[in-house]
């Protein structure tokens, strides 16, 4: 909220006044007059024939298709993933007109901050230039054995840090920076010789924030040695529990995929480039943190662990799981053998083995099964009842009881138990099942309080979806219900089901289609009836217009001024409480 408040009412109006709508949406999308407005494709879903309307009079956008709608501001918030306040300042810089900040001290520290980013530019500058000179020609040699090519190495700007004192010390004095500045980017550091240059000897990796601002650095060690890797520590610009490499590079990428690929390392996600994977982020080695997870939530729903073969990846793996579990994305893990990483991987099976490799990731929860059960060994009986207790707490901790019926039938096969021994565990373990519900209110009184019955359980939305599906599959004579209740292909997340839907509606089967439908048909039987199912799924899709309205006048919020603003506050609240009084079905 801080980073709103400095824009005044004034400045945003000052803004939208400045910039012509149909010129900024013009950059992205061909738009030809009609009458007082103009029309194009939608840039926000894919269509054929244009219903995306600008109207330079109202300095509005809007949508018929997908309904999206709103002013330049909303319109650069959602086409380059800024925030309310980057859009205005894009904006606002676009057209020469200074931002204020509040607060005198606020402005200072981003003034320092952007002093910050200018000096990292230009040792960055610095680095790679080195390793363009002759006596760059080792670590060049090492690039190309690495198969690291002149473009990539181009691309990410890399660079290098030669093995001197003060190599870098000298070339920013010479450009007229200070040192003391130099040193609160982390670049050098005060010894007794006076300054000296942090990185020394290393094949530079810039680390740029989301925006493309440089932050940071990685250096690896040319040869072999301690430690293998240094990065920038913590400065006013740069926390490694924050930055995630390679995001201002593929951000688009993951938008349009409604994806990404972690990584743990620079070089992994340099060679899953090189490959054409462009979706990629890498968290650096370290822990991936709730933060990397919230920035990652603006540009996808999605997210593919991609993490080393070895056991500090895989634990790695595990809490990536948890952190963007509790975010909300939809995880899997994408597994490699130990000694191996995406790196290794990509170079040595090429853009087909990546793909194939990645279209086989696990969903995580299958991941977490299979790996509790590597983990031990279940030929023995001491290791399968460990395996078994590990077993039966993940799957106690799945909320969805349909969920935890698919996942413990999958969990018995692989540990080679009945699927009823093992469930009754869980039941055992949650104090539900066996415990009738008389003898749980008798309980009520002096028992321990995990005999309780657990409320209604939460479902996964994509395994509602999955299930609504695989009966249409079998049954596709409930299209017509399914279709008398609005819904559309969009309201499928999974972009998968989402090509199923269509083919089935529309009766025109495809090779994909048939791909899909027959891997759905081959999971369990959904334990509910079609009822059920259909309930619960429409229940989700409710919850999802109302998130997605919530989601719109959160953006009105910061946009008080204007009677077009309240016209479309009071539409979206208006349908909002349609949706919301509309019978929970
Ligand atoms: N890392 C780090 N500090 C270290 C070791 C690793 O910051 N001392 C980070 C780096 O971002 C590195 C990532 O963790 O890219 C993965 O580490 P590792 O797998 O050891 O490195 P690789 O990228 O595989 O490097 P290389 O192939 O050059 O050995
Ligand atoms: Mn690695």
């Amino acid at each position: 909220m801080m980073e709103i408040a400095r824009f005044s009412d004034e400045l945003i109006e000052q803004v939208k006044a400045a910039v012509d709508i149909v010129e900024v949406v013009g950059r992205r999308v061909e738009l030809r007059p009609t009458g007082k407005n103009y029309v194009g494709l939608c840039p926000f879903h894919s269509e054929k024939t244009p219903s995306f309307t600008v109207s330079p009079e109202k300095q509005f956008f809007h949508c018929f298709g997908c309904q999206k709608g709103g002013n330049v501001i909303n319109f650069v918030m959602e086409t380059e993933n800024l925030s309310f306040p980057e859009a205005v300042t894009k904006l606002a810089e676009e057209k020469g007109i200074k931002v204020p900040t509040i607060s005198s001290q606020d402005q200072r520290r981003e003034e320092e901050r952007e002093r910050l980013r200018q000096i990292n530019q230009m040792a960055a500058r610095y680095y790679y230039r080195n390793l363009r000179l002759p006596q760059g020609a080792q670590a060049r040699e090492c690039l190309q054995k690495r198969g690291i090519t002149e473009q990539l190495a181009r691309d990410f700007y890399l660079g290098l840090s030669f093995e001197e004192w003060d190599g870098l010390a000298n070339f920013l004095q010479a450009q007229g920076f200070d040192l003391e500045l130099a040193q609160a980017a982390g670049l050098v550091t005060t010894g007794k010789r006076g300054y000296v240059d942090r990185f020394r000897g290393r094949l530079m990796f810039p680390i740029c924030d989301h925006l493309g601002r440089f932050v940071g650095f990685g250096g690896r060690l040319l040869g072999e040695g301690q430690p293998k890797y240094l990065n920038t520590g913590q400065t006013a610009v740069f926390n490694k529990s924050y930055v995630l490499y390679g995001l201002n590079w593929s951000k688009d990428e993951i938008k349009a995929q409604d994806q990404v690929i972690i990584v743990e390392g620079y070089t992994d996600l340099i060679s899953l480039f090189a490959v054409g994977q462009r979706n990629v982020a890498a968290s650096l080695g370290t822990a991936f943190t709730s933060a990397h997870a919230r920035l990652l939530k603006r540009f996808c729903s999605r997210a593919v662990i991609a993490f080393d073969g070895d056991a500090a990846g895989q634990r790695a793996a595990w809490r990536g799981i948890e952190v963007l579990h509790k975010f909300g994305l939809q995880v899997r893990v994408a597994e490699l053998a130990s000694g191996q990483d995406p790196d290794t991987f990509a170079r040595t099976q090429g853009a087909q083995g990546v793909r194939a490799w990645l279209h086989r990731a696990k969903p995580f929860r299958e991941y977490q099964i299979d790996r509790i059960i590597s983990q031990h060994d279940v030929e023995t009986r001491e290791g399968k009842l460990t395996a078994s207790t590990e077993l039966v707490t993940l799957l106690a901790q799945l909320t969805s009881a349909v969920e935890r019926d698919e996942y413990t039938r999958y969990a018995a096969e692989r540990l080679g138990v009945s699927e009823q021994s093992l469930a009754a565990e869980v039941s055992n373990k949650l104090g539900i099942g066996r415990v009738s519900r008389v003898q749980t209110r008798r309980n009520l009184k002096g028992a321990p309080r995990r005999r309780v019955l657990r409320p209604p359980m939460e479902v996964g939305e994509e395994l509602r979806e999955r299930e609504v599906l695989r009966y249409l599959l079998q049954e596709p004579e409930r299209l017509a219900e399914v279709k008398a209740r609005g819904v559309t292909a969009s309201d499928f997340l999974h972009a998968d089901y989402r090509h199923v839907y269509v083919s089935l509606s529309q009766n025109i089967p495809d090779q994909r289609g048939t791909a899909i439908a027959s891997r759905l048909l081959s999971l369990p039987a959904p334990a509910a009836s079609w009822e059920d199912c259909f309930r619960s799924f429409l229940a989700v899709l409710r919850k999802r217009r109302l998130r997605k309205i919530e989601e719109k006048l959160s953006l009105l919020e910061n946009d008080r001024k204007g009677l077009d603003v309240r016209m479309e506050l009071y539409q979206l609240l208006k349908e909002y409480y349609g949706i919301y009084r509309e019978d929970s079905y």
